[in-house]
């Protein structure tokens, strides 16, 4: 087994492997060749080959909009190579960077048990459970708008400070092991808005009396869509806000020819579960989220 600093022509390789690894994750090769670099990530990238053939593949990077020493790390191995130490051989290389580039909280994923047992045996604490789960969005339907409310696509308006205003709101209650970070604008943006896959006109606001209430972020990568982020201001939940928001984003991601929508979302947030079970969405698999102090 040789490992080795990821080239550019690994691109189709990893995107192969990603995929075999998690079912669910938007990935193509366009968006590996075209992702911005941002030198201030520090990030650093693996691969593992055995005979010529890329069987897993590692990053691991400061994660500069989550707080001083936040870093993100993970290693991915075929499910066909799993057991033989590769992992663990790839993770040594994650450590060595995660140590020279100041990492003090590290979070990672697994996405099964023995991902899980893994990362316990290397040090991390397996936290909160995020519930993925899938739906056709051809089954939502878009909701009636009540009359003191007025929906907006994104897109529809000049810029994300309505959006932003309404996230640093709701964005506290959103259960997490890692504490939340209220990103100044400017900042969010780039956190967010620096994804090239988001759909802003499927990604919608709320707004009462002009204030922006409920927010709904969309990330569309061909037939498929993520919601990244939904969340209702305090004072104005339990009205079917983020259900209209929801069915808004999922009615027009159907007529984009979107047909798997995912979801994300922890396995306590009872609220969040009751509003996506009513368009249909199925649990596919349990995430659980991982973290790990660094000595
Ligand atoms: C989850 C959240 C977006 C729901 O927003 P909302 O505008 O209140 O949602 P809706 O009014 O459309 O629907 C809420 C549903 O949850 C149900 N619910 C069940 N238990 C609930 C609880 N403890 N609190 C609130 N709602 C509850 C409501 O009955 C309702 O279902 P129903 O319409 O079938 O009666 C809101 O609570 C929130 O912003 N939470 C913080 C942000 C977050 O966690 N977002 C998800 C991760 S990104």
């Amino acid at each position: 087994m040789l490992i080795r600093s990821v080239t550019p022509q690994d691109t189709s390789a990893r995107v192969k492997l990603i995929h075999a690894c998690v079912d669910f994750a938007m990935v193509t090769a366009e968006m590996i060749d075209s992702a911005p670099v941002n030198p201030a990530t520090l990030t650093r990238r693996w691969v593992a080959e055995i005979d010529g053939d890329l069987v897993a593949t590692a990053m691991a990077e400061l994660a500069i909009y989550d707080g001083a020493g936040a870093a993100k790390a993970d290693v991915m191995v075929a499910p066909e190579h799993r057991g033989t130490g590769i992992g663990t051989a790839l993770l040594q290389k994650v450590d060595g960077h995660l140590k020279e580039i100041g990492a003090r909280l590290v979070t990672s994923h697994a996405f099964d048990e023995i991902g899980v047992r893994f990362a316990e045996r290397n040090g991390f604490t397996a936290g909160r459970r995020t519930r993925v789960s899938k739906t056709d969005p051809e089954r939502a339907l878009p909701m009636a708008v009540p009359s003191d409310i007025k929906l907006l696509a994104v897109s529809e308006l000049p810029d994300l400070r309505a959006a932003h205003e309404v996230a640093l709101a709701f964005g506290p209650d959103i259960p997490s092991d890692t504490p939340y970070v209220a990103l100044p604008y400017d900042k969010w943006v780039a956190a967010r808005h620096g994804n090239a896959r988001l759909a802003l006109d499927c990604s919608f606001l709320a707004f009462a009396d002009e204030i922006p209430v409920a927010f709904t972020l969309t990330e569309i990568i061909g037939d498929r869509m993520i919601s990244l982020l939904t969340g209702t201001r305090p004072g104005y939940r339990q009205r079917g806000l983020a259900s209209l928001i929801k069915a808004a984003a999922l009615s027009t991601a159907a007529t984009r020819g979107v047909r798997h929508a995912y979801t994300f979302n922890d396995t306590e947030n009872v609220a969040m579960l009751a509003v996506n079970d009513k368009f249909g969405y199925r649990p596919d698999t349990v995430a659980r989220e991982l973290t790990r102090v660094q000595r």
